[in-house]
């Protein structure tokens, strides 16, 4: 690849991307309908200049996905290109240094919501195909772009477009540009992706607020009764509590974890520098990874309802609502769990109040092997490129449309060029420089290699990726079946059973640092 395109066309390429960038489209928000709509045409005016006899917007019921493909090439392989060029809501806007859809450049990263988190990638990928082409536009594999506009808020128009139209996720390969460098230098693919189910619960007390003097006392608070049966939805160490939830979860086997404790990992920077907090929670006998990449959780993400202006009123509110989600590891599908969780809820809906729970979006997790030959060609991009393959590691982060791109049948390369400091969903999200630079290039000569190794399946280095540990996952072990494995009843000890104090209600949590507590205890915690 001519790597001089990069360092010759800098400037132009940062216009294009703060032009890109600039677009506030943010999918989940209807009043921003016609910036998405603004960012899927701006991927397509773009995708002709680059010579695509396709450059097109399918159209769903909500934002259009971008779809293009690239001058047939004789002989050579497909490449299916996934990305998303919508972005998630940019507030709390007073905590960003520089405005989120004015892109700006400080030491040597590039500010602006979706810089990382997609647009920025989505960006890589162009400009690697666009210094890959010959002098008449043509590039050396086949080359499809789908680009949609709802990845951040459920992807049901791709979704539902997929349904209609499998025949779209047909491919050599599928490259999915839409995640980060397991640190920096140590590019990843990633073998595990956690799926989600995100809900609404509207609950009621009263027909109107009333005066908290009047009747308080007697009248039920509806953001009490709320927040009560939320936090009796998750245990105080971190367990939650809807039956059958932690028995359906496939642990991972002992050799993708094993491979996980060799990962470059300093879990007190971790803490300090990500995640920001005194002290990591979450259920203590289960390492970091374990936490965010392979158990569910439960989130709650907002809770409207009451009196939150300035000054004080006396108020008893008669409704609330929270926005929640539970992320999925492998075992657990959206469906099932939406049906269970809206159980658990209406189960402990006091007779005081009158609860709904409304699906807003949910995705399956996802779990593939790393060991197709496509996956040494992708290795062999960021070799050359940052000097060294990637590692095989899973995200706790769901991409709806992942599982429907498998069924195509094709290898699915979850990659991506981002920093885990990038900020995604916070202020300040950020792009390193050297990182959209570097990804240009490996994504440049991934195109290349996948030209040179020719059809996919035959001419790819098998084998390299096992050195790596990457072939890992022999079977699926529930977590219940392990738990009774030797080796890690003694992992269990060795920690410690560092209990924390017994307040009432929480005694059923004895069971609790198991995978699976005793039946009886479950029913105790899962029914209080
Ligand atoms: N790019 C992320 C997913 C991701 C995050 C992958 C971190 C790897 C590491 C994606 O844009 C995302 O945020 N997805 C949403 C999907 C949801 C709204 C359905 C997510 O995970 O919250
Ligand atoms: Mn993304
Ligand atoms: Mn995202």
């Amino acid at each position: 690849m001519n790597t001089e395109f990069i360092t010759q066309e800098r400037d132009r390429l940062l216009d294009e991307l703060f032009r890109f960038l600039a677009i506030p489209s943010v999918s989940t928000l209807p009043a921003h309908a016609p910036d998405c709509r603004h960012a899927a045409e701006w991927l397509v005016r773009h995708l002709e200049r680059l010579g695509c006899p396709v450059a097109t917007l399918l159209e769903g019921e909500g934002h259009p996905v971008v779809w293009a493909e690239s001058p047939p090439v004789e002989g050579a392989p497909t490449l299916l290109v996934y990305g998303h060029y919508d972005v998630q809501p940019a507030d709390p806007l007073d905590e960003w240094l520089s405005p989120p859809f004015a892109p700006a450049i400080r030491d040597g990263r590039l500010y602006a919501r979706g810089a990382a988190d997609d647009k920025g990638q989505v960006f890589c990928l162009l400009k690697a195909y666009e210094a890959v082409l010959d002098g008449d536009k043509r590039p050396p594999v086949n080359v499809r772009f789908m680009i949609e506009g709802e990845e951040e808020s459920g992807g049901l128009t791709l979704a539902g477009l997929l349904a209609r139209d499998p025949e779209r996720t047909v491919a050599d390969a599928v490259l999915v540009a839409d995640s980060a460098f397991f640190a920096p230098g140590w590019p990843a693919v990633y073998a595990g992706l956690r799926g989600i189910c995100y809900a609404e619960i509207h609950l009621r007390t009263l027909q109107r607020d009333l005066h908290s003097g009047a009747y308080g006392g007697v009248a039920p608070n509806a953001l009490e009764t709320l927040t009560r049966l939320l936090t009796d939805l998750k245990s105080r160490s971190g367990r939650i509590r809807i039956p059958k939830l932690y028995e359906a979860v496939e642990r991972p086997a002992r050799a993708e974890r094993k491979a996980w404790k060799k990962l470059p990992f300093d879990e007190d920077a971790f803490r300090l520098e990500e995640v920001t907090a005194p002290a990591l929670t979450g259920l203590q006998d289960y390492s970091v990874f374990e936490r965010i990449w392979a158990l569910p959780t439960f989130e709650i993400h907002g809770i409207q309802g009451g009196f939150t202006g300035e000054g004080a009123k006396t108020v008893i509110p008669a409704q609330a609502v929270a926005k929640v989600s539970l992320r999925l590891p492998p075992g657990l599908s959206y469906t099932k769990v939406a049906r269970w969780l809206t159980r658990a809820v209406e189960k402990r809906a006091p007779a005081h109040a009158h609860v709904e729970v409304r699906l807003l979006h949910g995705a399956d997790p996802v779990q593939q092997e790393t060991d197709h030959p496509v996956f040494a060609i992708l290795d062999r991009a960021f070799q050359e490129v940052v000097g060294r393959p990637t590692v095989p590691v899973r995200s706790g982060g769901s991409i709806p449309v992942i599982p429907l791109l498998k069924q195509g049948g094709a290898p699915v390369l979850v990659t991506g060029i981002g920093l885990p400091d990038d900020g995604l969903h916070s202020p300040n999200e950020k792009l390193d420089l050297q990182q959209l630079w570097d990804g240009i290039a490996v994504f440049g000569r991934f195109y290349e290699l996948l030209a040179q190794n020719g059809r996919t399946g035959d001419k790819g280095k098998k084998g390299e990726k096992s050195k790596k540990g990457a072939k890992r996952r022999k079977g699926k072990k529930s977590v219940k079946r392990e738990e009774g494995e030797a080796g890690e009843k003694g992992e269990k000890r060795e920690k410690g059973e560092k209990r924390e104090k017994g307040e009432k209600g929480e005694k059923g949590e004895k069971g609790e640092k198991g995978a699976k507590p005793p039946k009886g205890k479950q029913r105790e915690n899962d029914e209080t």
